[in-house]
């Protein structure tokens, strides 16, 4: 099958979204490539055809299995976007690895392509419900909680790698005292032998339980996972025989099969999806995947919370408007309604979350987001309670519609909220590029 041939290209084409999956892509051509070739190519290599016509072609396979172009615009010489339908049978149900081998998979290397980027896709019901999504999503993380909505305050033991495990665990519990409620641990820590996982996350879930006799309330440690699938089973195993709340999974570089893995193992616990990685993906404007797009894979795999951006912190785009886009894209994936039958997920925004920016990130995000600080909470200048302390405050403040630093530090004194007025005359006071 040549890719001239007219079945790949029908701009216009009606046909039923329900049977359909459409998937939208920008590309930048490689000359002498021309776009209308390309126009061929990306739906050929991305479904039944090849470079050659191939006698065992048949007809029932050009009409029933062909991927079409069925939109197409043409922004200059060198550079289009187009919608690419493929019919709901070339996808195998509840099989992220085959769905993205075929749409993301060979397109990107061809050579007349320079650069290709998803930017986002349209999945028909029938095949979203192939997955067995969130357990818990947005309200069921709530129900663990006791608590009625969000932001929900986090952070992240630092530094990101070195502690022993009674250090770790020790920061955990005054962080939790100091007024957080959600704990994890940093992308890569995992089993080394400064902080072996066992010891780690016994003497975390102590604390946790001392928490919850001392203070009342249910707290989360999200004990990253993370690993080959035969030590993320014994892990989270694990985790569930001593009580633990969540797990962690750095998802991208667990991998898909690596997060339906462990999702459909049923251990009834909300799993917190790291992201660590997704920006050699997502992070080109020109070419990779859009987050928004990552977002719905696992929201498909079946995470209850995923690391979407925070528009303010340390990572993105370093530009405002990339970033509201890029974030807001994302946390809409994952809030939809329109998406199946499947639950929600809570968008996760953290890196370089301090009292100076934390006020716009819940404004900007608010109510369904976990907002983690790491630096932000134990570089304030009197301990990670502090510090956990001051993010509160500044969660106060921001309901307030306090959020401006020198209106936060006037806020602080009238209030006498020590903690926040101490943490805003740090550099521990919010990432700034
Ligand atoms: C922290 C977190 C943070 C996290 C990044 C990842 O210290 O706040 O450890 O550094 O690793 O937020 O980036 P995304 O949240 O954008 O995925
Ligand atoms: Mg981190």
């Amino acid at each position: 099958m040549s890719y001239s041939d007219e079945e790949f290209f029908q701009p216009g084409l009606d046909f039923d979204s329900e049977k359909f999956v459409v998937v939208d892509f920008d590309f930048h051509r490689n000359p002498p490539a021309s776009l209308e070739r390309i126009y061929r190519e990306i739906p050929a290599e991305s479904s039944i055809g090849t470079w050659q016509k191939v006698h065992t072609m048949t007809d029932f396979i050009l009409k029933n299995l062909s991927a079409r172009t069925v939109y197409a615009k043409k922004i200059d010489a060198d550079f289009a976007q187009i919608k690419v339908a493929y019919p709901i049978t070339l996808f195998e149900p509840n099989n992220l690895p085959q769905m993205f081998s075929l749409f993301a998979g060979n397109v990107y290397g061809m050579n007349t392509v320079s650069y290709l980027r998803i930017t986002d896709v349209q999945i028909p019901d029938e095949l979203v419900n192939s997955y067995p999504g969130p357990e818990f999503g947005v309200q069921g993380i709530y129900d663990v909680l006791g608590l009625k909505k969000g932001p929900i305050l986090g952070s992240i033991i630092k530094p990101k790698l070195g502690s022993p495990p009674d250090i770790h665990a020790n920061t955990a519990y005054s962080t939790w005292k100091g007024g957080i409620t959600w704990i994890k641990d940093d992308e890569p820590m995992t089993n080394q032998d400064f902080c072996p996982f066992e010891d780690r996350i016994t003497k975390v879930l102590e604390y946790a339980d001392q928490i919850k006799s001392e203070q009342g309330r249910q707290v989360i440690y999200a004990c990253n996972i993370t690993g080959p699938i035969d030590k993320m089973l014994k892990r989270a195993e694990f985790v569930v025989d001593h009580g633990g709340k969540c797990l962690m999974m750095d998802v991208i570089t667990v991998g898909w099969a690596g997060v339906q893995f462990i999702r459909e193992q049923g251990f009834n616990l909300p799993i917190h999806a790291h992201r660590a990685m997704h920006g050699a993906i997502t992070k080109h404007r020109k070419h990779g995947i859009h987050m928004r797009v990552i977002a719905k894979a696992f929201r498909l795999a079946g995470v209850d919370g995923i690391h979407t951006g925070t528009i303010y912190g340390k990572m993105g785009y370093g530009e405002l408007k990339a970033d509201e886009e890029e974030v807001y894209g994302s946390n809409e994936a994952l809030l939809s309604d329109q998406f199946g039958n499947l639950k929600p997920v809570m968008p996760i925004a953290s890196g370089g979350v301090g009292v100076k920016n934390i006020g716009k990130i819940i404004n900007a995000l608010k109510p369904h987001v976990v907002i983690t600080a790491g630096g932000g909470v134990h570089g304030h200048p009197n301990g990670s309670e502090a510090g956990a302390t001051s993010m509160v405050q500044a969660m106060e403040a921001a309901f307030e519609d306090v959020v401006e630093a020198d209106d936060l530090l006037n806020w602080a004194k009238e209030n006498n909220k020590t903690e926040l007025h101490h943490a805003l005359d740090t550099v521990a006071a919010g990432y700034s590029s």
